[in-house]
């Protein structure tokens, strides 16, 4: 992820601190991508990782997160361990089963996990921590930490609930504590994969939940959700700065609104009577007079909609670095922040 491209600091708010991949002192290993298809096609890897989120659960439960992480979590956040005491822990065959699929390698008597486990609030999430850099890396941010709080907040009961744009799949885990049918769908197929994991690793014995490839949510039903989220890429294409072009998860439009107010359009079809949607989107005040955001407020009025609230970001999602690079990247943006945009079908 090259520093400066986006307005979001990635993987800033884990429980456990996020390690660089591949290095600890005096040692450093070259670490190549992950290939998500093969771990999910290892049954034993997908339970080796579901054991060691279930171990590392069991850990926070009994001694909190303040402690000297062991060797299993060091090798989780992806540092090189000594393979022979990871061994004595974890056991040989749970490690074999993560090489044989590409999720680990073991060098010269180290190992290093490819796939690194982050917690966040009971959700252990499987992250390819080398990705990449294609412009098809899978997202980790804080946004969708907060999403996850407003699901809580906001979310209407029901039973069915989506997360669009899931990227990891974080999001919709936590709906599975709430919701007995969720969907998690992604424009891109290794986040869809991130997601299968993510989700199969929190399995609940009573959600029914479903990881897919789609462009929004072209597929899903009309009607029907009682719930539905979404953290969008809602980044203005002027941000993706020196002639880069944008990654997939941030690139929303020239005005950071164009793909978003799909995202909107979508969410309010889907929207069962008396369901809610919660999407993040930029709200940015342009220099000819536009306010792409209350044009979507009168249109979702228009189409009989309920505007719920309109929360504004956390300093951890939207914070002084964020305006002041929106302000310098974007000049015609005149003012501009991360807001929820929630909204309700009446009954
Ligand atoms: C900012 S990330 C959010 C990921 C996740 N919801 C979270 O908050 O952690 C935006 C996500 O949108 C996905 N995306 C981009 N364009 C899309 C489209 N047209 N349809 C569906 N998903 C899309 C990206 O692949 C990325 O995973």
């Amino acid at each position: 992820m090259a520093p400066g491209r986006n307005l979001e600091a990635l993987g800033k708010n884990t429980e456990d601190p996020p390690e660089p991949a591949g290095e600890s002192p005096g040692r450093e290993v070259r670490v190549t991508p992950v290939e998500l298809r093969r771990v999910l096609g290892s049954p034993e890897a997908v339970s080796v990782l579901r054991w060691l989120a279930a171990r590392r659960r069991h850990r926070i439960a009994t001694a909190g997160t303040d402690g000297e992480p062991d060797v299993v979590e060091r090798f989780t956040y992806c540092e090189p361990v000594d393979a022979e005491e990871l061994r004595a822990e974890i056991s040989d065959p749970r490690l074999q089963a993560l090489v044989d699929c590409g999720a680990a390698v073991v060098i010269d008597g180290w190992a290093v996990a490819l796939l690194s486990l982050r917690y966040l609030r009971g959700v252990a999430i499987a992250y390819p921590q080398a990705q990449r850099p294609d412009g098809n890396e899978v997202y980790l941010g804080t946004g969708g930490f907060w999403l996850m709080q407003l699901a809580f907040r906001y979310g209407s009961p029901g039973d069915t609930a989506a997360d669009l744009a899931t990227g990891t799949g974080l999001v919709a885990v936590a709906l599975s504590a709430r919701y007995d049918r969720v969907v998690a769908v992604d424009l891109l197929p290794e986040a869809v994969r991130t997601a299968r994991l993510t989700l199969d690793i929190n399995a609940s014995q009573i959600t029914s939940t479903g990881a897919a490839v789609m462009d929004v949510a072209a597929g899903l039903r009309d009607g029907v959700f009682d719930l539905v989220v979404a953290n969008p890429p809602w980044v203005p294409d002027a941000i993706g700065t020196d002639g880069e072009n944008q990654t997939v998860y941030a690139a929303g439009g020239p005005t950071g609104m164009e793909l978003p107010a799909r995202f909107i359009e979508e969410a309010g079809r889907l929207l069962a009577p008396g369901g809610t949607a919660i999407i993040l989107v930029l709200d940015g005040t342009w220099d000819d007079g536009r306010r792409p955001l209350d044009e979507q407020c009168d249109l979702l009025r228009d189409r009989g909609f309920e505007i719920v609230d309109v929360v504004p970001a956390p300093p951890a999602v939207w914070g002084e670095a964020a305006t002041k690079r929106l302000t310098e990247y974007a000049p015609n943006c005149t003012a501009g922040s991360v807001v929820a945009l929630v909204f309700r079908r009446p009954c």
